[in-house]
């Protein structure tokens, strides 16, 4: 895989070490309702502590376009990210000027700051030279642990990777790896499950999968629109009718690269959307015409367990069905027990990741028995649409 800077090639004993984390966690009433992210960063920041850095973390948090919106301060986050380090965490109220600059000139080394949010100051999505310049007047060098940001060209990611000598960190460089024995050189074959509501939103995906995957599983409201460009009945059904060619031509193109597509051979269907809707399993050609196919059905499930059989690796984004109501989540339940069953066999390595799909993995209760679990959303689509990622750049040609 590619190289770049890890934690141990860079020296931050005494050093003022800024760190690009990714807070944006999910909250409410000032609550964080799922600490995974800042769990998963904290190993990081203890190894800075270790080693005597003066630790100053970036992050963004929500979508404040620029303004200080109070809801959006990272000031609550000050007693989850101590709680997760076992070390007490200094606030300062900007993350660039005085008010920043006073709170660095106090730290201690092994001492931990975090800074306000960086989209408070409408330069930091501009990737502007001089807000780049002053928060690198805060620090000596540059950790970016921020993996589900590197998507974004912003300040604190790209800017400073090309500013100040960079390194990633623990997390970044658990993502690197796991993501590179997924599709970058994985053990074949190769089995891609994409699930989720649109094919409008997975084209690029699906696009570039085919030509990388032995095996692509199609399930959620997508295979709908795959399901009806080769003929098949699907009622009410949620299906881009217009996108029939499209998925024709991604079958195609999955035909010449040797990728073996499959769709549902059963689905689960019911009259009307709701949890615990009067339900039935059909005949994935033939849904009838007042029902709407919310999960696939058991035979497809067997389908997909038998074909999983002879892989080695399987990268998972989206869900199969409408897990979010049961009884529709069976299918996506069904088959990442499975997943994680032959994960635990050590017959197959297992990648996950997308906000949904980290979601249904909880939900089935097996999102610790996967080979591992990205902590990003749209950062991991992008990664699977085989698209480069700014942030992961810049910290290649900083190495
Ligand atoms: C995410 O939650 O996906 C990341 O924090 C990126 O957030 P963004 O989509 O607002 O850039
Ligand atoms: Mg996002």
């Amino acid at each position: 895989m590619p190289e770049f800077k890890t934690l141990d090639s860079i020296d931050v004993a005494g050093k003022r070490v800024l760190v690009r984390l990714d807070l944006n966690v999910p909250m409410k009433n000032g609550k964080v309702t799922d600490a995974t992210r800042i769990e998963r960063a904290a190993p990081t920041i203890v190894a800075l502590v270790s080693k005597s850095a003066k630790v100053i973390v970036m992050s963004h948090f929500g979508r404040p376009d620029g303004k200080r919106v109070p809801e959006m301060s990272l000031r609550p986050l000050v007693e989850p990210l101590a709680k997760a380090i076992g070390k007490p965490v200094a606030f300062a109220d900007d993350c660039i000027g005085e008010l920043a600059e006073d709170a660095v000139r106090a730290l201690k080394p092994g001492d931990v700051l975090l800074l306000e949010n960086l989209r408070f100051h409408k330069e930091e999505e501009k990737n502007d030279k001089d807000f780049i310049d002053k928060l690198a007047k805060l620090g000596d060098a540059y950790i970016y642990d921020a993996f589900s940001t590197a998507h974004r060209a912003h300040a604190s990611t790209e800017g400073l990777a090309n500013r100040l000598p960079a390194a990633a960190g623990l997390l970044m460089q658990a993502e690197l790896e796991a993501l590179d024995k997924a599709l970058g050189n994985p053990s074949r074959p190769v089995c891609a499950v994409v699930g989720g509501a649109k094919v409008s939103t997975k084209l690029d995906l699906l696009g570039n999968l085919v030509g990388k995957v032995d095996k692509l599983i199609i399930g959620g409201g997508m295979a709908n629109t795959f399901l009806f460009a080769q003929g098949a009945e699907v009622g009410k059904s949620l299906c881009e009718k217009d996108l029939a060619a499209t998925a024709r031509e991604i079958m195609d193109k999955a035909a010449k690269s040797k990728c073996q597509v499959l769709l549902p051979v059963d689905v689960v269907v019911a009259g009307e959307f709701k949890a615990n809707a009067v339900h039935k399993v059909v005949d994935a050609r033939q849904c009838p015409a007042d029902q709407m196919i919310l999960d696939v059905g058991p035979k497809s499930v067997e389908l997909y367990e038998k074909e999983l059989e002879d892989c080695r690796t399987l990268v998972w984004n989206g869900p199969l069905g409408a897990f979010e109501m049961t009884p529709f989540d069976g299918g996506t339940v069904a088959l990442a027990r499975h997943v994680a069953q032959l994960t635990g066999e050590r017959k197959l390595i297992s990648v996950a990741g997308g906000g949904d799909t980290v979601a249904a993995l909880a939900a089935a209760g097996v999102e610790e028995k996967f080979s591992y679990v990205s902590t990003a959303g749209g950062a991991f689509l992008e990664w699977m649409e085989g698209k480069t990622l700014p942030g992961v750049a810049a910290l290649i040609r900083a190495a």
